[in-house]
């Protein structure tokens, strides 16, 4: 991974990859050339590796020359025209051969070809070593595609963000999700979990996602999968997996941009930790840790009986009843905490003393991650 200015960037495309299909275009060229001397103009800035590397592939005598368009700027692929300069020679009757290192919306195609019309060339093809074909908006033909590439933002052999890349021997992807600090947070009942979380959201700049507030979220207001979860309720089943990774993933979407989550209430089982990294992968990230608060049994019954007597929830007030949901919560994460302890992702904190020292601790966690 790497950061240019504040993006994070993901290996994507191996300088061997890019290399390999160089030469395929480089020879595919020069078989349909044939015994013309062909003129290769590149459009600078981006197109610089790209020609360079090119041409010392090309097998033939060919000509080099560049034109230049406004640099580029930002992220997305700007709509103002801008126009191309330099083209200085004479082209008439040769075979032109444009080399682009991407062709995005097809803005600077379209300005190529406005300043090609009235040069009176032989032939003028298109090559290119990046296509994405969903952002691309023109019908401009492209003779010669090295890679079709999905609608994210690359840099590295040519291309940059904001300057920077540019020198890259490989391309490297966009990440999804920028840095993130993703917690699994565990306790059993009476720990302080949802207090904690409160502290830890504040302090970490963090999402809470408690899969009990979702379900609650997504059911109250009618969503599709709202719906979907309340028909296996109403029938007395549990909810799929599938349809809770589906709702997580929408609130993980919603908050893109966020430091990072902590789930709570989620996963529960193995498979369900299984999907969650799944779920974290697809965004470019990951299970940062399991942080599990660790109170003593008795030190829990009497919480929750205390609780009991002012809340009035029934399950708080029956101690059976308490040692139950105890020995349950054990039960149940016992496997989870080896499912993360295998990947040196557990972390036990003690949940006995003040709120604020086990905030304290729970941070000191957290800061060396
Ligand atoms: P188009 O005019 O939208 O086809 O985009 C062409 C130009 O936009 C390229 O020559 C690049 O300078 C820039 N561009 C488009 N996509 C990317 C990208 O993913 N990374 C870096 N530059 C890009
Ligand atoms: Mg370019």
């Amino acid at each position: 991974m790497i950061k240019l200015h504040d993006k994070f960037f993901k290996p994507f495309i191996p300088a061997k990859q890019i290399d390999e299909v160089m030469q395929r275009l480089a020879t595919e060229i020069a078989n349909d050339v044939g015994d013309e001397i062909p003129i290769f103009i590149g459009i600078l800035n981006g197109s610089f590796m790209v020609v360079s590397d090119f041409v010392k592939k090309y097998p033939k005598p060919c000509e080099v020359t560049f034109i230049k368009l406004a640099s580029y700027e930002g992220v997305k692929s700007t709509e103002d025209i801008q126009r191309l300069i330099g083209l200085t020679q004479d082209l008439t009757g040769r075979t032109v051969i444009i080399l682009e290192d991407i062709i995005d919306t097809g803005n600077t195609l379209a300005e190529v070809h406005r300043i090609f019309k009235n040069e009176n060339v032989k032939s003028l093809k298109i090559a290119t070593l990046f296509y994405k074909p969903e952002a691309y908006k023109k019908d401009f033909k492209l003779h010669y595609v090295g890679i079709e590439i999905p609608n994210k933002f690359i840099v590295g052999y040519g291309l940059d963000y904001d300057g920077l890349g540019r020198n890259l021997p490989e391309v490297y992807q966009i990440k999804q999700t920028q840095h993130m600090t993703n917690l699994v947070l565990f306790g059993p009942p009476g720990a302080g979990k949802g207090t904690q979380a409160e502290f830890l959201k504040e302090k970490y700049n963090l999402v809470h996602i408690s899969t009990g507030d979702v379900f609650r979220f997504n059911i109250k207001n009618e969503t599709a999968l709202g719906m979907l979860a309340k028909s296996f309720i109403d029938k007395g089943e549990l909810v799929p997996d599938q349809v809770t990774i589906d709702m997580l993933n929408a609130e993980v979407e919603k908050n893109a941009d966020a430091n990072g989550f902590i789930f709570d209430g989620f996963p529960r089982t193995n498979a369900q930790a299984e999907s969650l990294d799944k779920l974290m992968t697809s965004k470019d990230s990951q299970i940062n840790a399991m942080i599990a608060l660790e109170v003593d049994d008795e030190i829990l019954v009497e919480r929750l009986l205390g609780r009991g007597k002012t809340s009035g929830r029934a399950d708080d007030a029956n101690e059976s009843i308490i040692r139950n949901r105890i020995t349950e919560y054990y039960n149940k994460t016992a496997i989870l905490k080896e499912y993360y302890s295998a990947q040196d992702k557990y972390f036990g904190v003690d949940g006995v003393g003040s709120i604020e020292d086990i905030t304290e601790r729970l941070s000191a966690v957290i800061d060396k991650l």
